[in-house]
This record gives structure tokens, C-alpha cells and sequence, in this order.
């Protein structure tokens, strides 16, 4: 059996404007290029679409949520769409407050789906990122993260989705902003190798990347919205019983259809 999904992250509505990059009559930049992703996957008609994080600049910002829901309101209603939350969303530093605005928003912030052969964990990174306001929610998560890739054993491929990358050069690597910190990705990673866990799709660098840490891959999507380089778009993973293959596209470069 095999089948494809689409990875997008950063979608970010007001990113170009925090970067004094927009037009001054107040639209939206990432409105052409979400549109442009959105046409795409119903084009292409995946299993499913995921956004890992950062949906939008400022999260109490109604015109950016407005202006986001209305474009991912253009999926079709077949296709399904899956969120994940990014920093953006809710802060550096997780708070209550942020993840109850998420929540009543979007609804859950980590959960799990399956399709076909394969089990799909989206993790919220940003409470590994920075648990400190609210350690009780991180324990929670990896409790269920446990609880959850334990129960999936039977499925051929294990696949996380998260904002944050679990490591960005070496798994070893010190803190830093742009992925999960040690102690936390220590925790991440050795369940991710129990479980065999085959891959890790991320976000948050706003330009794609790929490692590896033995077996695990740890893949990097660059943005829907503003791009730091590599050029905004999104990308297409298929998944065949013994292994996977992806490619992120520019949003120009995206095909007419994809072949398994
Ligand atoms: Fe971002």
C-alpha cells in the first residue's frame, strides 16, 4: 500500500509585515501564497494535509485568524487538514493562558491519527521547547506520547509532527533557539529510537533542511508564508510499506500530480 500526504508549516499571516514587507494598504502577502498551497493539495488530492506551526504572527490578531481560516476553509472538505501549534501561536513560553487561546481556537494541540498503514503523532513543541509556566502540561504530553507510539507497533511507519525540530545538525547539539533543548530532546529522541519512529517533520526554520540520527530522519519544511530562503512552499512525502520519500517545492515548482 502506499499513498502521499502534504507537509506545510509557517503559514504566519503578518510575518511579512512584522518584517516591513508588506504593502501598506494593510493585505496580506501570505494570502497569494496559502492560496497557492491550498490550490495545490486540491490538485493533488492527498491523504491529508499538515500544518506544523506558526499559523499566524500574533495570535489575539482577529484579521490574521480570520484571513487563515478562510484560505484553509478553501481545502477540500474531503481532504483533511491537521494543525499543530507553533511558537507564534503560543508563545516562547507556553503560558495557560496562550494554550487555552489555541485550544478554544483550533482545538487539540497534540493527538494522533492513522491512515492506511502508517500512525501520525502531532506533537506540541512548544511545550518541550520551554515547559517552565506550565510543567504539568508538558509531563501530560509525554505521557501520552508514550502511551501512544507504545500502542502503535503494529503500523508500519511512526511519523511525528512538530513545530520545533528535535535537532538541526547534530542530536547532540547545544541549546539553541531554533530546536528543542537537551533535556527535552533527549526524552523526544530516545522514544522516538524505542519506537522506531521513522521519521520527524518540523518547521520553524522557515527554509528546508534534512539530517538524520541513525535511522530516524529529521526533516525541516520551509515556509507556505514569509521565507528566510529556499523560497515559500510546501512538501510532498509518499509513504510505501518499506520506506518513505519527500520533497519540499517552491511554490512555482509544485507538480501537476503526483506518481507513487
Ligand atoms: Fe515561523
Amino acid at each position: 500500500m502506499s499513498f502521499f500526504f502534504i507537509q506545510m508549516s509557517d503559514p504566519q499571516f503578518g510575518m511579512f509585515a512584522s518584517r516591513d514587507a508588506a504593502p501598506s494598504d494593510g493585505s496580506f502577502p501570505e494570502t497569494e501564497l496559502f492560496e497557492k498551497a491550498i490550490a495545490a493539495a486540491n490538485r493533488l488530492r492527498p491523504a491529508f494535509v499538515v500544518i506544523t506551526g506558526d499559523l499566524v504572527q500574533v495570535p489575539t490578531d482577529e484579521r490574521q485568524h480570520e484571513e487563515l481560516t478562510r484560505i484553509a476553509g478553501l481545502l477540500d472538505e474531503d481532504i483533511p487538514l491537521k494543525l499543530a501549534p507553533g511558537n507564534a501561536d503560543l508563545g516562547n513560553t507556553p503560558t495557560d493562558e496562550s494554550l487555552s487561546r489555541f485550544r478554544n481556537k483550533f482545538g487539540r494541540d497534540y493527538y494522533s491519527f492513522d491512515h492506511e498503514n502508517s500512525h501520525f503523532t502531532v506533537v506540541n513543541s512548544c511545550l518541550a521547547f520551554d515547559p517552565s509556566e506550565v510543567p504539568s502540561e508538558w509531563e501530560a504530553e509525554l505521557t501520552f506520547l508514550k502511551e501512544d507510539l507504545a500502542a502503535a507497533g503494529e503500523s508500519k511507519h511512526r511519523i511525528l509532527f512538530m513545530h520545533h525540530p528535535l535537532f538541526g545538525d547534530d542530536p547532540t547539539e547545544a541549546d539553541n533557539h531554533m530546536s528543542i533543548p537537551q533535556d527535552q530532546r533527549k526524552e523526544l529522541l530516545n522514544l522516538a529510537h524505542e519506537t522506531t519512529v521513522t521519521a520527524v517533520f518540523a518547521g520553524h526554520w522557515h527554509r528546508p533542511h534534512e539530517v538524520n540520527d541513525g535511522d530516524l530522519m529529521m526533516v525541516i519544511t520551509g515556509a507556505v508564508g514569509y521565507p528566510i530562503s529556499g523560497g515559500s512552499g510546501l512538501r510532498i512525502v509518499k509513504v510505501y510499506d518499506d520506506r518513505l520519500e519527500h520533497e519540499y517545492f517552491s511554490m512555482d515548482t509544485i507538480p501537476d500530480t503526483v506518481s507513487l
